[in-house]
């Protein structure tokens, strides 16, 4: 009896995952809504009192913040959240932001323009190789790199288009504000503690200008892009920008369409290929999702046509990716079934009954 309880239990999650909670029916919707906050619950309770990995301290402000900071949302369909802990309080956005400045790009230029101009390969190294710019110019003779590392990113800031600094400003805030649903702003201390020891990411500007990837300006467009890396997010408002990828572009709450759903899946696969920079393989391997982290703490994930899935938590691995964030995400992909690429056998035509 139990056994029957929970493999129906157990179709009901393969079912959430599949069709999403908002397409089912009432009763089946209801216990589908069980199954997913109880997946978020179980992954916040079991990491809660996890210890691993070490604030960024590069960023002198990011040193300071909490790191027991630990917050979990999933969004779908229905624009529903499902939550754990810290959801409110906010972090820096830092590298998310290069998914959304990407977006912006394509949107506005095309995905050509991006792949043509920057690249749309992992480079395999740190976010923050100068080896990784040498090796895409002198070695591979072109633009091998992706708007995921801080070369790429700070270049497809340059790419923004607008008449003055300010303009350029407006259109990339304005676009993450799309995505997130609400007014984002910049956290004053973090933007000044990376504005005042960023001189490796202004050293790879002016790389990135000397080779011709960034046409103009170079000083503007790092300073452009430490301001979006600045930007205060909360780990409702990750999952909400990750669940507009999940849905077509389009905010799951708002209604606003942050891009033409025909860009997300270009947006995604430079996710799945390059968001967790040198671990993007390993991550892949375990989740099958396209994701994104910041050294501030956060990862989004995102499950196409089914949730966004953010979590906050400030403690890194040596690849600058958060621990808690990587483990608890794995864990919802396995309990709700999300990675893209498990299927089941099919009943294969010659075989016998
Ligand atoms: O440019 C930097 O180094 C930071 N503003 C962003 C780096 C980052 O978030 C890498 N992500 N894991």
């Amino acid at each position: 009896m139990k056994g029957l309880a929970l493999r129906a239990r157990a179709r009901v999650v393969v079912a959430v995952a599949a069709i999403g909670v908002a397409t089912l029916p009432i009763g089946a919707q209801n216990s589908a809504q069980t199954d997913v906050q109880s997946a978020v619950t179980a992954a916040f309770a079991k990491y809660q009192g996890l210890k691993e990995g070490k604030n960024a301290d590069y960023i002198p402000a990011l040193a300071h913040v909490d790191p027991n900071l630990f917050g979990i949302v999933v969004i779908g369909r229905d624009g529903k959240a499902y939550s754990a802990g810290d959801v409110g309080k906010e972090v820096s956005i830092q590298s998310i932001s290069k998914v959304f400045t990407m977006a912006r790009v394509i949107q506005d230029q095309g995905p050509e323009a991006i792949e043509k101009t920057i690249g749309v390969d992992a480079t395999g190294m740190k976010f923050n190789s100068i080896v990784a710019v040498e090796q895409a110019y002198k070695l591979a003779g072109g633009p091998e790199m992706n708007p995921l590392v801080n070369p790429g990113a700070i270049s497809a800031t340059s790419m923004v288009q607008g008449p003055t600094a300010d303009a350029i400003w407006n259109r990339i805030i304005g676009t993450y504000n799309d995505f997130a649903g609400r007014s984002l702003s910049v956290l004053q201390d973090v933007y000044k503690s990376e504005s005042e020891s960023n001189q490796r990411n202004q050293a790879i500007g002016m790389l990135m200008h000397a080779y011709g990837y960034i046409k103009q300006n170079p000083g503007q467009a790092t300073d452009l892009y430490t301001r979006q890396c600045s930007i205060g997010v909360n780990a409702k408002d990750l999952a909400m920008m990750a669940a507009t990828l999940a849905f077509g572009g389009r905010n799951p709450v708002t209604g606003k369409q942050a891009i033409s759903a025909e860009n997300v899946p270009y947006v995604l696969a430079v996710m799945a290929t390059a968001g967790l920079y040198d671990d993007s393989g390993k991550w892949l391997y375990h989740t099958g999702l396209p994701a994104k982290s910041g050294v501030g703490g956060g990862i989004i994930a995102v499950a196409p046509g089914k949730f966004g899935i953010a979590v906050v938590s400030p403690p890194l691995d040596d690849a600058g990716n958060s621990i808690r964030a990587q483990k608890a995400i794995a864990d919802i992909v396995k309990a709700l079934n999300l990675n893209p690429y498990a299927s089941k056998p099919s009943r294969a035509l010659g075989a016998s009954q």
